[in-house]
């Protein structure tokens, strides 16, 4: 699959619960960065592919729509719970759109912020994912 939806296990108890991934078991890549977004403006994020980075998205709070294209396929996830992180694979062309006034994301990166591994141009993503 060119993007998963990967299930956080859950750890229940009388104190609560208690939501865990780590590598290799819902987490599918070594993290060197995260980032939070928070106070969003009705405007939507994103509109960049990563040549080489690999990111998992959890919404923590409220909801958002994750709107994924690879050049072939789009794809519109929801995502509203944290129980569910979103593995975006590299060459995935990302939009964030549709946030709720409480929405909060957390962003885990596999590599440090790298301005050079983006592609910013939707022309210049197909051209990158479908050389002629
Ligand atoms: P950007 O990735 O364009 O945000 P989004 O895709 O969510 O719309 O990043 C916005 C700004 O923040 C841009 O100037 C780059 C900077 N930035 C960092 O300095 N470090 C980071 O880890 C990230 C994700 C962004």
């Amino acid at each position: 699959m060119w993007y998963e939806v990967c299930d956080l296990k859950r750890i229940t108890d009388l104190r609560g619960d208690l939501y865990v991934s780590e590598l290799g078991a819902g987490l599918p890549f070594a993290v060197k960065r995260f980032y939070i977004l928070t106070s969003f403006n009705k405007q939507a994020r994103g509109f960049h592919a990563h040549k080489a980075l690999h990111q998992m998205a959890y919404c923590l709070q409220g909801h958002c729509e994750f709107h994924l294209d690879n050049g072939d396929q789009r794809e519109v996830i929801h995502l509203n719970a944290y129980e569910k992180g979103l593995h975006i694979k590299p060459a995935t062309w990302r939009e964030m759109h549709n946030f709720s006034n409480d929405c909060i994301i957390l962003v885990l990166a596999s590599e440090v912020y790298d301005e050079a591994d983006y592609i910013r141009s939707y022309d210049e993503f197909l051209s990158w994912v479908k050389p002629t």
